[in-house]
């Protein structure tokens, strides 16, 4: 009812401004800036088995899947072991390669995905020591598993999931961070400057929320669309997924999400001036070649709406909207670059007025195949 919804309109649109305060709930008792440092119980009860993994092997479907493919960049960046990213649904079909030196990390906001349950039966006969990724508390999938991390982000009402990604992100962020110490593959001072931009992360998350009237504004002029693109690199090509899932399920509008170097190799055949392209730019190591892939867009007249990092003149110049995030060290840009995506997703299907809390044909849970 009303009350729920804390005086929104929505529960989507309460969910995505809660987030700053369930970060913090997520990172509370496990990331201290006094002591700098990063604890998770599971690492410390589960140390053995953990540090002790040839490989990771993430597993999940949909929004959770996404949070799982930042998961792979962060721990195979920080931690130096091999990560694959699998859908539940294809794993478990698919007579995979599974062994007991295998750790198999299963994400799943509602603990209770049939296809996600499935992947860990198959992966626990195979004798893989299993650690979840969950925000419903004594749902299915936390105990079916040998361990595991809750996301702390609290019931999530809306269809489409917003905090309990950031949340998973914040999770694997810090399981990233509590492995690469106890491995030694991260140097003392990278991993304090992380986990101090990890700490700053709701502050900042609360500035990008200020976007929200200039999102609702902007969204009004792209309800004409049929079709989007979205595009990102490196951390930011997950977030370009989920940005194009976002808008799909609670606007309708077919939209995709790519990394920005395979346009060249596909999408940018599909771009004339009816083309909204939502392009992830912020300023990091990719910058240059995601600024090269505007200016391919607007040579074909495409509408750029582009996400850039405060300060940034030279795409404001060329883009037709631009939005500005605070800075932030290149592996939690994520956490920040998907709000306006959850954003411009809400307000366009507000516009659209469509029943973003309920989108059609989809469900919350998934308990069947
Ligand atoms: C459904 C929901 C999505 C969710 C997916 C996986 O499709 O609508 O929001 O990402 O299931 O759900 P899970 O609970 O396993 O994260």
């Amino acid at each position: 009812g009303e009350i729920e919804k804390g005086g929104y309109p929505h529960f989507m649109l309460k969910e995505i401004f809660e987030q700053p305060e369930c970060l913090t709930n997520c990172m509370r008792g496990r990331v201290n800036v006094d002591t700098d440092n990063v604890v998770l119980s599971a690492v410390i009860d589960y140390k053995k088995q953990l540090l002790n993994a040839n490989r990771f092997i993430i597993i999940a479907c949909g929004t959770s899947w996404h949070a799982g493919l930042i998961g792979k960049q962060i721990l195979e960046s920080l931690c130096r072991i091999p990560v694959e990213v699998e859908y539940a649904s294809e794993f478990r079909y698919r007579n995979p390669v599974i062994t007991s030196k295998d750790v198999v990390i299963a994400i799943s906001q509602s603990g209770e995905t049939a296809d996600t349950l499935a992947a860990i039966k198959l992966a626990k006969e195979n004798g893989a020591f299993i650690y979840g990724i969950c925000n419903a508390i004594g749902s299915s999938i936390p105990r079916s598993t040998d361990t595991g991390s809750y996301i702390h982000v609290g019931p999530e009402i809306g269809v489409a999931s917003t905090k309990a990604f950031t949340g998973q992100v914040t999770v694997l962020s810090m399981l990233a961070l509590a492995l690469a110490k106890e491995k030694g593959t991260i140097s003392n001072e990278a991993y304090l400057s992380i986990v101090k931009e990890l700490h700053a992360i709701p502050q900042k998350m609360e500035e990008v929320l200020k976007l929200n009237d200039r999102i609702a504004d902007l969204s009004r002029i792209f309800t004409y669309a049929r079709n989007f693109l979205y595009l990102g690199r490196g951390y930011n090509y997950p977030v370009a997924l989920e940005g194009a899932l976002k808008l799909k399920e609670i606007s309708y509008i077919h939209a995709e999400g790519y990394p920005a170097a395979e346009m060249k190799h596909g999408p940018i055949a599909l771009i004339d001036s009816d083309m909204p392209v939502v392009v992830i730019a912020t300023h990091n190591a990719m910058y240059e070649k995601v600024l090269n892939n505007i200016q391919e867009i607007k040579a074909r007249k495409g509408k750029v709406i582009a996400i850039v990092t405060e300060g940034d003149n030279t795409i404001s110049r060329i883009a037709d909207e631009v939005i500005e995030l605070p800075d932030t060290i290149e592996c939690l840009e994520p956490l920040l670059s998907t709000i306006p995506l959850q954003l411009l997703a809400y307000h366009i299907a507000v516009c659209k007025g469509k029943n973003v809390d309920q989108p059609r044909n989809l469900a919350k849970s998934v308990t069947v195949e």
